[in-house]
């Protein structure tokens, strides 16, 4: 097999790239990532020099680019992952949302349609469902709702690849999880954004109430259930995953603060995000019975090692928290932290 996986260099990427190299090490590999701020080619250190995967640093959009990749290394299969992804970023500037979320999953579908890809595997989000009341789950046919300009365009690109599917006969299928947590996460993302905000004694901003819920999975779980859908998911299907691990934002802030032994003085609640989801909750069964797929992980056994990892790697963080990033996290919290 030759796949293509498309932001290999980010969070999720880069713990798949480095899973699929362990459990299907015939495979070759070739990752496009743009880099953006939230690709670091350093999360794949381990991989230099393995000639079984092949970095090509492009544009998603490029479409001369991945057709030309296509051709040359014979690819069977495209994992789509490359997307903007942080929702508070989403809300600040939406253009980039709309040209790599959108046109760029376009022209992917399109190259991988004229290169006669076997396989395409869309990673979508639990996002395109919108928000959850006290009670209930997504299930697959849940309606699409989504709230925030990230969440539309990735529902726009989950829709355009299943009308790719249905109209051109091109074998997708689409996945829709629930919120990662793990190693290598960009830390503007909840947990390790408290992580690294209480390791420095600095103000950890809860917005609103903080009793918003999420459904937290373990990022190698998500690598293991893309994997699955991969390799015996039904084409033109959707698969939601999840690992019934629900809780509430100031719950896992509280045990994050535990496990760094700081004080609970160090929260402060902030002005909400415009649009917040109330909850997230997955409703696994469809993953589970039909292709046998279950998590490994609890999430109390995998914040604690995530939490460890973070307090053993603050040189990876300090590195990727760049100018950049710290310009960005100036505009977002300045005035929520000033009340
Ligand atoms: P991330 O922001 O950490 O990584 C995204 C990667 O995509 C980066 O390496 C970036 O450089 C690359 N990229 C961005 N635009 C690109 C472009 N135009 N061309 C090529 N590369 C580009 O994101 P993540 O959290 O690892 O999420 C990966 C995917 O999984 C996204 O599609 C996201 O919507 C989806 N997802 C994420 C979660 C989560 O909790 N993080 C949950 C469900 C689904
Ligand atoms: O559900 C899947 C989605 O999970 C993915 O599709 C997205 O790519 C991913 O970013 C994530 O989206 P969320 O918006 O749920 O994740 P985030 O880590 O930004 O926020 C989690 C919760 O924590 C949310 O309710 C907002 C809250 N939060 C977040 C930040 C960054 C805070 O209270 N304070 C903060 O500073």
């Amino acid at each position: 097999m030759n796949v293509l996986v498309t932001g290999g260099c980010g969070f999720i990427g880069s713990n798949l790239v480095k899973y699929l190299r362990r459990v299907r090490p015939d495979w070759t590999l070739v990752n496009l990532d743009k880099l953006t701020y939230a690709g670091n080619l350093e999360n794949l250190k381990e991989l230099e020099g393995d000639p079984k995967h092949i970095f090509v640093r492009g544009d998603v959009a490029n479409r001369e680019l991945i057709e030309h990749l296509m051709a040359v290394h014979r690819i069977d299969a495209v994992m789509h992952l490359a997307a903007e992804s942080h929702v508070d970023r989403s809300i600040l500037g939406p253009e980039a949302f709309i040209q790599a979320n959108v046109l760029g999953t376009q022209q992917l579908l399109e190259a991988s349609r004229t290169r006669g890809v076997k396989r395409f595997l869309m990673v979508s989000t639990d996002e395109v469902y919108g928000s959850l009341g006290p009670t209930g789950y997504f299930t697959e046919t849940s309606p699409l709702q989504p709230s925030s300009p990230y969440s539309a365009s990735k529902t726009s690109a989950d829709l355009l690849a299943l009308a790719w599917h249905h109209t051109f006969g091109l074998d997708v299928v689409v996945t829709r999880c629930s919120n990662n947590y793990g190693r290598y996460q960009f830390p503007e993302k909840l947990i390790p954004l408290m992580v690294v905000n209480a390791l420095h004694d600095k103000p950890l901003p809860v917005y609103g109430d903080g009793a918003n819920v999420r459904d937290w999975l373990h990022v190698e779980d998500h690598c293991s259930a893309l994997l699955t859908a991969l390799e015996k998911g039904r084409a033109g299907e959707v698969y939601n995953i999840g690992g019934n691990s629900e809780r509430k934002n100031i719950e896992i802030v509280k045990a994050i603060l535990g496990l760094v032994g700081k004080p609970e003085s160090l929260i402060k609640y902030v002005k909400d995000r415009p649009g917040h989801d109330r909850r997230y909750a997955i409703d696994p069964t469809k993953i589970r019975t039909e292709l046998g797929w279950t998590p490994a992980h609890t999430f109390e056994q995998g914040l604690q090692e995530t939490v460890r990892w973070y307090v053993d790697n603050a040189a990876w963080w300090e590195r990727v928290m760049s100018g950049a990033y710290r310009q960005y996290f100036e505009t977002q919290y300045r005035t929520r932290l000033n009340g």
